[in-house]
């Protein structure tokens, strides 16, 4: 895999700058999170993650006896958005990592404050997993875990084939055997397919705007760069990943692909059974939008045109009363749906007669 790579080993490293980034981003309040562009839309990302991780959560139960521990390494877990979903998984050991030591110190401070019917062992540390062995800063480096996510930073390692096989390292070392990894990353092919239609390499919306700073007809497998800018949140330096080298980095640290779909792809196949949490979650506007809505003088503050999808369903619905659906504006649409999730398992582990690792 590295012969046909340029290795991306030539660049500045760029993790001090993802860090300095995730660092400086304030904790907002409710209030303020209400009054975002991408409200709805993180909210439709946060209930993709409790739609896998609940999923991914029940297939580890399944395969442990009842009253088992459930261990957990949330890689690269920033300031604890998961932290809700890994207390209603019934989570037992949490070890949340970072590089970023004040998302981290959020994170704690936001698990402290949470209420627990049963409080999970946590441990807390930063580090940069793309060149640091996670393992080693555990209590227990012995320790067996059962799901390892990394959510929204994978693609960061894709800085250099040293980093990414690292990060990987990391991910798959400690999983016991048949369990699981999961992560939700950029879809390459998506990027590259927007780039090919927008014949430049900036393009985006008022959203999320990408600049891609590589060679777009030839990229490399590691060092794809391009910039990432999504309203608010993120600024960052980011790295294409390719998927089959994805793939083969996890082959070689004993991972077989189980599962990789696109956002629009979850969704669909959650929509339905999660409904309910869609709602709760506010993970869909309103349209149009209701006189109950999130309460902000920016309701629906987009404009119309962003809502000609929910228009044509409601024409479509031939009814006299007035209909009512949960979307999202297309921009938002157009941003989520750049992300896709991916799950791995790790295979059955033995050795060869140099001491080598073979996995079936
Ligand atoms: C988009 S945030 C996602 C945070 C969290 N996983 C979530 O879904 O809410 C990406 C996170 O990856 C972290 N990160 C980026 N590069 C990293 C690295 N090399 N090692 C550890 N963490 C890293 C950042 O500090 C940031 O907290």
């Amino acid at each position: 895999m590295e012969s046909q790579s340029n290795d991306g080993e030539d660049g500045v490293k760029h993790s001090a700058i993802v860090a300095s980034h995730y660092n400086k981003i304030e904790e907002l309040g409710l209030a303020a999170r209400k009054k975002s562009n991408i409200y709805f839309m993180r909210n439709f990302n946060n209930w993709i993650k409790s739609c896998v991780i609940e999923k991914y959560a029940a297939l580890v139960k399944g395969r442990t006896p009842l009253g088992s521990p459930f261990r957990v390494l949330d890689m690269c877990c920033g300031k604890g958005g998961d932290l809700i979903k890994w207390s209603n998984s019934n989570v037992t050991h949490l070890i949340c990592t970072d590089i970023a030591q004040v998302s981290l110190e959020q994170c704690e401070s936001r698990f402290n404050k949470m209420y627990h019917q049963r409080k999970p062992k946590v441990e807390y540390f930063a580090a940069d997993a793309t060149l640091q062995q996670l393992r080693t800063k555990y209590h227990d480096p012995s320790l067996k875990l059962h799901l390892v996510s990394c959510q929204f930073a994978f693609h960061y390692s894709f800085e250099s084939f040293k980093q990414a096989d690292c990060m990987m390292k990391n991910a798959a070392e400690c999983l016991d055997e048949g369990f699981y990894f999961i992560g939700t990353i950029p879809d390459a092919n998506e990027l590259m397919k927007r780039q090919r239609r927008a014949m430049s390499d900036t393009f985006g919306n008022d959203i999320y705007r990408i600049q891609f700073l590589c060679d777009t007809d030839n990229p490399p497998l590691f060092g794809a760069k391009y910039n990432f800018q999504l309203d608010e949140v993120v600024d960052c330096p980011e790295f294409l990943v390719h998927f089959p080298t994805l793939e083969k980095l996890a082959l070689k640290h004993g991972l077989r692909l189980v599962e990789k779909k696109r956002f629009d792809e979850v969704f669909d196949e959650h929509r339905s059974r999660k409904q309910g949490l869609l709602e709760t979650m506010q993970a869909l506007e309103t349209y149009p939008p209701s006189p109950y809505g999130r309460g902000n003088a920016d309701d629906q503050s987009k404009k119309p045109e962003q809502y000609k999808h929910a228009e044509e369903y409601g024409r479509q619905m031939s009814t006299q009363h007035q209909f009512r659906v949960g979307t999202l504006s297309e921009q938002e649409w157009e941003a989520a749906t750049l992300y896709l999730f991916f799950a791995f398992q790790k295979m059955k582990t033995s050795y060869d007669s140099n001491g080598r690792p073979v996995y079936s």
